[in-house]
């Protein structure tokens, strides 16, 4: 199974690929889930074409496309949420309040509809695989979660379905977040360990964009590291052009 939220773009292609490559048949849920989206705003703006999704679904064979309204999946009168603490709580967890709880819920009901043996994720949502991992583990759900390497633009920016929102002029400026990340990677080829240092990097490349976090942290557990050996996860949130855009990189 790939969960999405539509507007599928050559990273989701890649997921259904990678699903393809995985199990007989592959099931894709379109469904853009009011519950995670704090602001009404950002829900309004989410882009959506079902009809090139399916085009698009069509096109790379999927067996199965599953787009449910928002009334089949809570009808009146739903009231459970699903709600992961922990590695849900920091980063994502504190600007976006709900948010977490929103997809904790969502992908519950999705797989216990579907009932997937494997349930393919983009690695961009770090911190969203490390809730759901968590959930299918504690849940005891019977799901592999198989997680895909971010897919990026030929000029390093993360593919997302937020990016046809972003103007030219802002992309341009968003191109700090990948460089960032490669900065860091590049840092930690050359023997930088130190959360701290690796941070300051990041900052001076991510300049004056609008950053809501930029850290360093155990991608395990999303807190700080205890030892400089460890292996590290640099984290990066930003506005730019109104448009908020999150990646990542794991280092070691
Ligand atoms: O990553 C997404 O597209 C969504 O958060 C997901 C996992 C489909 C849940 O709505």
């Amino acid at each position: 199974m790939v969960p999405t939220m539509g507007a599928l773009h050559v990273g989701h292609v890649s997921l259904i690929r990678r699903a393809q490559s995985i199990g007989a048949s592959v099931v894709v849920s379109i469904f853009v889930n009011p519950l995670q989206f704090g602001d009404s705003s950002d829900l309004a703006t989410y882009p959506s074409d079902i009809d090139r999704d399916l085009d698009i679904c069509r096109e790379t064979s999927v067996d199965l496309v599953w787009a449910p309204s928002v009334e089949h999946m809570y009808p009146s009168g739903f009231a459970t949420r699903v709600s992961v603490t922990g590695v849900s709580v920091p980063f994502e967890g504190h600007h976006r309040p709900g948010h977490f709880d929103g997809v904790a819920t969502v992908v519950t009901k999705l797989f216990s509809v579907v009932r997937p043996d494997t349930a393919v994720f983009g690695a961009k949502d770090f911190q969203q695989v490390a809730v759901i991992k968590r959930l299918t583990s504690d849940l005891g759900l019977p799901i592999t979660i198989d997680v895909a390497p971010t897919v990026r633009d030929h000029d390093g920016l993360a593919l997302s379905s937020r990016n046809v929102r972003l103007e030219p002029p802002a992309r341009t400026r968003a191109l700090a977040i990948p460089r960032s990340l490669r900065a860091a990677e590049d840092a930690w080829k050359s023997g930088v360990r130190s959360s701290r240092e690796l941070e300051a990097i990041v900052a001076t490349e991510l300049g004056d964009l609008d950053i809501e976090y930029a850290a360093v942290v155990d991608p395990s557990t999303l807190s700080e590291r205890t030892n400089d050996d460890d292996s590290a996860v640099v984290l990066v949130a930003a506005t730019v052009g109104g448009v908020r855009l999150i990646d990542n990189v794991v280092l070691g």
